[in-house]
């Protein structure tokens, strides 16, 4: 079975049907009840075979508590997609604390205890795959979504981590490194006013082929992708060029256009 967290909306939804599609057993994850519903009806009115949880996983011991449900209901998790996550756009101090607190709870330390409760039980039971979702936003740090940014460096760096750690042991761990995607981000995150909204800078992008990019990806067993050739391109770029410039180019894309 494959549970993919935050499949009610977004790249997560387009996962679910990735997978549903090779008639694997899927478990659906939202916090939004009523979405994560809608999506369970249309999904079972297609004949497809869905279990859904609903559950904050910005809360300390949800992740447990999302690990436990599965084991009580004896679905055995062979594939698991870390997908949830939100980002928040504004200048630092003006951001709710709570806001970023549940951020990095939900984008990191719910994230790495999927991976540690769901993964042992992967390595106990002879094999499995995991996904993490970082983003391009890994690669360098970003003014006015400093903590969205810094949590995607630590997705990316601890996936790559575990990805070396479990390869040989029939766990594969990849990640995937989107660019702007239009899914529900903008709008959890407040981006609307900002100049990376905008397309001026970057382009955005469907998410159903970037979703297949990640799938394939996990799949393969490979370490890490990132979606689009100029994306490719930006993040080899940034490894070249001074910080200075990259943090300054960065900021110019977050500010807001009034
Ligand atoms: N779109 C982009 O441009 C972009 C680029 C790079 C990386 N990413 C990453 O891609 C992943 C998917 O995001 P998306 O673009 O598909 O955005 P999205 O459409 O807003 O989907 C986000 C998903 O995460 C769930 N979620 C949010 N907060 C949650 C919480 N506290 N507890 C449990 N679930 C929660 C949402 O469920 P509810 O709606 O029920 O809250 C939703 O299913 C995220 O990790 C994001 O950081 C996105």
């Amino acid at each position: 079975m494959i549970l993919i967290t935050g499949s009610n909306s977004g790249l997560g939804l387009h996962f679910a049907k990735l997978a549903l599609q090779e008639k694997k057993k899927v478990i659906l994850h939202g916090r939004n009840a009523q979405k994560l519903e809608k999506v369970v009806t249309d999904f079972r009115s297609q004949g497809h075979e869905v279990e859904s949880v609903c559950l904050d996983l910005g809360v300390p011991g949800s992740a447990k508590i999302l690990f436990d449900h599965c084991e009580k209901n004896g679905w055995k998790i062979t594939e698991l997609i870390n997908n949830a996550g939100y980002g928040a756009f504004g200048r630092f101090d003006e951001i709710e604390l709570n806001t970023q607190t549940s951020m990095m709870q939900l984008n990191m330390i719910s994230l790495v205890e999927l991976c540690h409760l769901f993964g042992k039980k992967m390595l106990a039971n002879g094999g499995g795959k995991i996904l993490n979702i970082a983003s391009i936003a890994a690669f360098q740090p970003g003014p006015k979504m400093g903590v969205y940014c810094a949590s995607k460096s630590f997705v990316l760096s601890f996936s790559e981590a575990l990805h070396f750690e479990w390869k040989d042991a029939g766990v594969s761990v990849s990640c995937l490194c989107p660019g702007p995607t239009d899914t529900g981000f903008v709008s959890a995150a407040n981006l609307q006013d900002s100049q990376l909204a905008s397309g001026k800078f970057m382009k955005w992008v469907p998410a159903a082929p970037v979703a297949l990019k990640g799938y394939q990806a996990m799949q393969r067993g490979t370490m890490t992708v990132v979606d689009g050739f100029m994306n490719n391109f930006l993040t080899l770029l940034i490894r070249i060029l001074p910080k200075k410039w990259v943090v300054g180019i960065s900021a110019k894309m977050m500010d807001r256009i009034h």
